[in-house]
């Protein structure tokens, strides 16, 4: 049983969900995340603000997955780290997408990174989370061109075509293991 954190557009939500994975919670920690709306499970949003500190908002994030049944959690574009207060909740079981080859160019700004580096090739990453950021054990990778002329818009498009391949496979992997 699978939960997603998502924060943006939720293309990658929407490839598990197109993979007939079993999802069954969304959260985030923006309300206004345009990714919920792709859901037709329960969804929630924890946002920062409503809560004392990160620790407390990841307890409740943790408790309410739990609740949903979830066993399985997925990063798909959620742009906050987790702290152990969400992780050691599910041990080795959060999974991340990151749209580079790690540990090359982790960090939220990871396409604009690699083009002003001048890199010819990018990538897709999932690995396991861990307190870092983008640093835990990496379980797939794939390769994808730098093209002449791309711009941030045009690579992460094809970066995420990669993902939305790779990202239900390896959680298909999880769930049967
Ligand atoms: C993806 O490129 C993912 O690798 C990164 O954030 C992006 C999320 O896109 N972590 P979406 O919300 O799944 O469309």
């Amino acid at each position: 049983m699978i939960g997603v954190l998502v924060s943006g557009a939720g293309t990658n939500l929407q490839a598990l969900l197109d993979a007939g994975l079993p999802v069954v919670a969304v959260a985030s920690n923006r309300k206004d995340a345009p990714a919920l709306a792709r859901a037709s499970c329960p969804t929630a949003a924890f946002e920062l603000a409503d809560y004392p500190d990160r620790p407390t908002r990841d307890a409740a994030m943790a408790d309410w997955l739990e609740t949903q049944g979830v066993r399985l959690v997925v990063l798909a574009g959620y742009m906050h780290l987790l702290t152990p207060a969400f992780l050691d909740r599910f041990p080795d079981a959060v999974v991340n997408v990151h749209p580079s080859l790690l540990p090359e160019f982790p960090g939220a700004h990871a396409v604009e990174d690699q083009l002003a580096a001048g890199v010819a090739e990018s990538g897709a990453t999932v690995h396991l989370v861990d307190e870092g950021v983008d640093s835990g054990p990496i379980l797939r990778q794939e390769r994808v061109p730098v093209l002449a002329g791309d711009t941030p818009e045009s690579l992460h498009e094809r970066i995420k075509a990669v993902e939305h391949r790779l990202l239900p496979d390896v959680v298909r992997d999880l769930c049967a293991r």
